[in-house]
Parts: structure tokens; C-alpha cells; sequence
């Protein structure tokens, strides 16, 4: 059976880009594979945070996936810190990763520039991380969206430069990339992002996701109630991809492109097929929510079980290191 890993930055409750971009997909991903899903809490120091936010932040993070179906009696969760053989890894595979090749990255240019007060070592070293958390379990399958797989070729290198110069460790890891279409912010900007302020979080109350949802951006060029628009160019159709029935996207399409409906008519069904397609999940969060004891047994449980597989690979990797013992 192959190894799915991914990883997860712990920015606090997961919204509905991240569910449908990816953990939907992690969760899927567990009837086939034995998957491995972290919380990269380490990483998320290479950008500047309040201190004191961060544990509700990965606890958030952490019930959320649960509470979406990521399963804990047949994958591993657990939280990066917890397990330091990923950084210990690290410094390793900085020994085979060219300075070039970090230059290179373009969410490294990117940061640099939003983050211009602090460009930091830890944010250069970002991509050799990530690379250390993939092959520690020696994962083949990596999913992640679209921006990271820049990141996987470099991991793909790093792998092989290790077992070309210290003998072969670690297999290829490949990107799998889910067929997701791109869903926008609510305010029609490139990405859906809770620093943006353009998302809806899955535990967000009712009447805030319908507030959000009838004020989100549309097809640009239906100004008009009177104007026909074009499904294909609007987000709020694309979410009716992921929470409604044939009928009711035809019902869309046909209205909209007609001028038959208006966008109103278009978003509060969407909202009724969003907020009950969610229900399940509030309740499932709720429970986990108030029960602080079992959600960390499973993070303990997950980082043991994720620590014996790291140990056993760093002594393989010290043992090909020719480190004195
Ligand atoms: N860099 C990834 C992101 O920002 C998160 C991540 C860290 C990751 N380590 C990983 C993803 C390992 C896949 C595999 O989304």
C-alpha cells in the first residue's frame, strides 16, 4: 500500500476553500492509501504570529479535520512539533539542497515581498522542511494544490541528490493533484483565504454564511437584475458544483444566463444547500469540541505511531551518513 502525506499549515478554523481544495480530497484519499496528515506548526514560525493565538490555532485545525472525516483509527494525525525527528531530517537534507535552487522558489520571492520586515532563515529553509516532512515517511503521493508542486520537484531533487551521495534512502515523491475547480474568494480575488477576509469557515454560524453569501461577487458582467450572466465565470455557480443537485444547476444556469432569476435567487438556495450539506459537520465539531480529552489522545496517539516510522528512518539515515556511534 503507498503513503499519502500532507501537510497542513495551522492557521485556525479551516474554511470552505480549504475543505473542497483539499482535505475533502484527504479524506478520500484514506480508502486507498495509508495516509499521514500533519499539522506543520513549525513551519508556521517562519511567519510572524501571535504567540498566544497559536495553540487554539492548531487545536482549531486539528477538530476540523477530524470533524470532516479525517480518521484517526486508520490514518496518522499529528502535529510536526511533536515529532523532531522533521527538523532533525532537515538539517540533514540542507547538506544536498543547492542555494540556488531555494532562490529559486516562488513562494519565497512571494513572502519576501509581503513579509519584507522579516525574510528569515527559517522562510528560505521553508521548502527543505517540507521536503524532510515528506520523506521521513517516505511518501509517494503528496496531495497538495497547484501552488506547491514547485516545492514536490524540489523534494523529488533533494531525495535523489541524498541517495546519489549517500546511498538510496527515499523514494520519489509525486504531487497528486486533485481535479478541484478553482474556487475564488467571496470577493472574487485569486484565492480564498482567511487573511483575505473572503472565506466562509465551516464553523461559522448561519446567519453569517448566508450574510457572506449574498454579498459575494458574481459574474462581473451581470450588473443588472436585467442582465443575462455567464455560469462559467461566476464562483458562486462553482460552488454550486460542490453542494448542489443536477436540477438545481440547471435551474441555475438556465435562470441566469436568461436573466430568468437573479443573483439573489441564485445564492440563497446555495446558502440552504451549503448550510445543509454542513449540518453533520457542526454537529461532529461540536462533540469534539467539548471533548478536549480525546481530541489530544489522538494527536499523542497520532505522534507516537508517526515517531516510530521517523526513528527508524533516521537511523537509516545516520547509518548511511557514517556519523560515529
Ligand atoms: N507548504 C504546504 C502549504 O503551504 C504545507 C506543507 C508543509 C506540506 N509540509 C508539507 C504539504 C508536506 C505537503 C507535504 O500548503
Amino acid at each position: 500500500m503507498k503513503t499519502v502525506f500532507s501537510g497542513i499549515q495551522p492557521s485556525g478554523e479551516v474554511h470552505l476553500g480549504n475543505y473542497l481544495g483539499a482535505i475533502r480530497n484527504w479524506v478520500a484519499l484514506q480508502d486507498q492509501y495509508r495516509c499521514i496528515y500533519c499539522l506543520v506548526d513549525y513551519h508556521a514560525l517562519t511567519q510572524t504570529y501571535d504567540v498566544k493565538d497559536m495553540s487554539a490555532r492548531v487545536w482549531d485545525v486539528a477538530i476540523d479535520l477530524l470533524a470532516l472525516g479525517v480518521d484517526p483509527e486508520r490514518s496518522t494525525l499529528f502535529l510536526q512539533s511533536m515529532v523532531p525527528e522533521h527538523t532533525e531530517l532537515c538539517w540533514v537534507l540542507n547538506n544536498v539542497t543547492g542555494f540556488g535552487d531555494l532562490e529559486r522558489m516562488t513562494q519565497f520571492k512571494d513572502k519576501s515581498g509581503t513579509q519584507a520586515d522579516n525574510i528569515n532563515v527559517g522562510l528560505f529553509d521553508y521548502p527543505v522542511l517540507q521536503a524532510a516532512d515528506i520523506l521521513l515517511y517516505k511518501a509517494e503521493l503528496v496531495p497538495v494544490g497547484q501552488d506547491q508542486v514547485q516545492h514536490l520537484e524540489l523534494a523529488r531533487r533533494i531525495a535523489r541528490s541524498f541517495n546519489h551521495r549517500w546511498g538510496r534512502v527515499f523514494p520519489e515523491c509525486n504531487p497528486l493533484l486533485s481535479s478541484t475547480p478553482k474556487i475564488l474568494g467571496l470577493d472574487g480575488q485569486a484565492k480564498m483565504s482567511k487573511s483575505l477576509g473572503n472565506s466562509i469557515t465551516l464553523s461559522e454560524p448561519e446567519k453569517s454564511v448566508r450574510k457572506k453569501l449574498a454579498r459575494a461577487a458574481t459574474d462581473p458582467a451581470r450588473v443588472e437584475r436585467t442582465d443575462p450572466g455567464d455560469p462559467d465565470k461566476c464562483n458562486v455557480f462553482t460552488l454550486h458544483g460542490f453542494f448542489s443537485d443536477d436540477d438545481t444547476r440547471g435551474w441555475v444556469r438556465q435562470g441566469c444566463t436568461t436573466a430568468g432569476i437573479g443573483c439573489v435567487d441564485c445564492k440563497t438556495k446555495l446558502a440552504d444547500n451549503v448550510l445543509a450539506h454542513l449540518g453533520p459537520y457542526y454537529e461532529r465539531r461540536a462533540a469534539l469540541a467539548a471533548d478536549r480529552d480525546r481530541v489530544r489522545d489522538i494527536l499523542h496517539a497520532g505522534a507516537e505511531k508517526a515517531r516510530a516510522v521517523a526513528r527508524r528512518t533516521m537511523d537509516e539515515v545516520r547509518g548511511k551518513l557514517g556519523l560515529w556511534r
